[in-house]
């Protein structure tokens, strides 16, 4: 049964809007776990632009599932997450003028600065996940750089603007999904999936893990993340 991580980054961009104590991403990861998620993810960026150095401390302390942190291959990122151990990370391109993750990690082209940090995260104990578009080259040089997990990029199939090419993007990441799963590889998939795109991946296997925030969080705001978060894990378990 393939299980939800929900991304609560954006609960911190709505407090940093007034630079204030509320809402706080802890207080809603809590409530996501007591609601079924599987996992809680945060992305601590370089620009610190939503999660805050505190919120991963705490978040280590009280996350109860699995706590996964999003990074950027950085020296000083990689030793805040040799020192805070989260259960796993997943490493991510990062540019600052960019409203959220963009593409996926040029693992083809970083294999030389990947592979040590790769390595080093992994002797501390934290699993490693790479987030790459559902490219072959990129799916072989992932398992080349010693990564546990791909987490395959969902974001063109969720940006598709006509249902030929959302359908290319399907298969595409089918494909990649396939071709992770021979070379040993554990699966997660993510980016830009929400309640009306999500049902198609159902079909496809080995996925372990959905990593979702922004539909999540858009929809607690109406509805209240008790809610938003039953109805999403409700889709991705439904056979
Ligand atoms: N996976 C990765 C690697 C991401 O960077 C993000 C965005 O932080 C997500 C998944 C979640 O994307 P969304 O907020 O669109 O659900």
């Amino acid at each position: 049964m393939p299980t939800l991580s929900v991304n609560v980054d954006h609960v911190a961009t709505v407090r940093q809007a007034r630079g204030g104590k509320n809402p706080d991403p802890v207080a809603a990861a809590l409530l996501a776990e007591l609601a079924g998620a599987d996992g809680i993810i945060v992305h601590l960026r370089e620009d610190r632009r939503h999660i805050q150095d505190r919120d991963l401390e705490v978040l280590r302390k009280v996350v109860k599932t699995k706590l996964n942190l999003e990074m950027a291959n950085t020296e000083e990122i990689v030793q805040i997450a040799l020192r805070v151990k989260p259960d796993m990370v997943t490493l991510v391109p990062e540019r600052r003028q960019e409203l959220t993750t963009e593409g996926g990690l040029d693992v083809l082209g970083q294999q030389t600065s990947l592979k040590p940090n790769i390595a080093r995260l992994k002797k501390a104990g934290i699993r490693v996940s790479l987030f790459i578009d559902a490219d072959p080259r990129q799916v072989k040089a992932s398992k080349g750089a010693g990564a546990d997990l791909v987490e395959i990029h969902t974001g063109k199939y969720a940006d598709a603007p006509d249902e030929e090419s959302r359908k290319k993007e399907f298969f595409r990441i089918a494909r990649a999904i396939s071709q992770a799963h021979r070379l040993g590889l554990r699966i997660n998939i993510g980016h830009g999936l929400d309640y009306q795109n999500v049902a198609p991946f159902t079909a496809l296997s080995p996925i372990e893990d959905y990593s979702i925030g922004h539909s999540i969080i858009a929809r607690a705001v109406l509805v209240g993340l008790d809610r938003a978060v039953r109805e999403m894990k409700e889709l991705i378990t439904r056979k």
